[in-house]
């Protein structure tokens, strides 16, 4: 059974449904393309799908999660990997943005290939609708950390240090178990009252962290 329900599970439907459509808009023939995961960018798949079909684009996509990938296979748009082509540009979604446009994003379980996309694209698009923006980050969600499994309890440890109020290993959606990720870590849920700008950084130098999902200083195009 599947963590996670981009198709059918989705709030603020509309108003992402529009979001999709003018971010399908910006595809030109012969592009690579990061796509991101979420249900945003799920329906910005679906949309991208269309024109590809009707005006006959050839495009290729870099997923950033299996579902996204499976997606693409079931409509038919080819798919490729970082260590082959780079992204002329990437989209994607968010769970928060502040005023600063920093990020919290991974809320599915994402947020690995999601940051390495982003990293390597000059012009990266993030779909948010109106319920993502927040005055201070953090304010409505944790920071997902992926963790190595065997890592957990220290990492725990380690994450409270750097001032969380509250870290959690996220539960499996579907089973009860862990939720285990694409790339078969685990995922931490850490609350924070405060987010500085070098918290992203200092997460990812603790040891058996994979990567987390603030996004802080990244030059991105908000489409809202
Ligand atoms: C996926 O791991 C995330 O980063 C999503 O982009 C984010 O959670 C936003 O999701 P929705 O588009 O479903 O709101």
């Amino acid at each position: 059974m599947q963590e996670f329900d981009w198709k059918n599970e989705v709030n603020q439907k509309e108003e992402k449904r529009k979001l999709a459509e003018r971010m399908a808009k910006r595809v030109r023939n012969g592009e690579v393309i990061g796509f991101g995961s979420g249900s945003t960018s799920y329906m910005a798949v679906e949309e991208i799908a269309k024109r590809v079909k009707k005006e006959k684009l050839s495009i290729k996509a870099i997923p950033t999660s299996k579902i996204i990938e499976d997606l693409c296979k079931e409509l038919g748009i080819e798919t490729t990997t970082l260590d082959k082509e780079k992204p002329d540009w990437c989209f994607d979604g968010a769970d928060e943005v502040d005023k600063h446009n920093w990020l919290i994003k991974g809320m599915g379980a994402a947020l690995y290939k999601e940051k390495l996309n982003m990293k390597q694209s000059r012009e990266n698009y993030i779909l948010v609708d109106h319920t993502k923006f927040v005055e201070k980050l953090g304010e409505k969600h944790p920071v997902p950390i992926e963790v190595e499994k065997e890592k957990v309890e220290q990492v725990k440890e380690e994450v409270k240090k750097l001032g969380a109020t509250k870290v959690e290993l996220k539960q499996s959606n579907v089973e009860t178990k862990p939720l285990v990720t694409d790339n078969d870590n685990y995922l931490l849920y850490a609350w924070f009252d405060s987010i500085e700008s070098n918290l992203e950084e200092s997460l990812n130098q603790i040891e058996g962290v994979i990567e987390n999902g603030l996004f802080i200083g990244y030059d991105i195009i908000l489409i809202k």
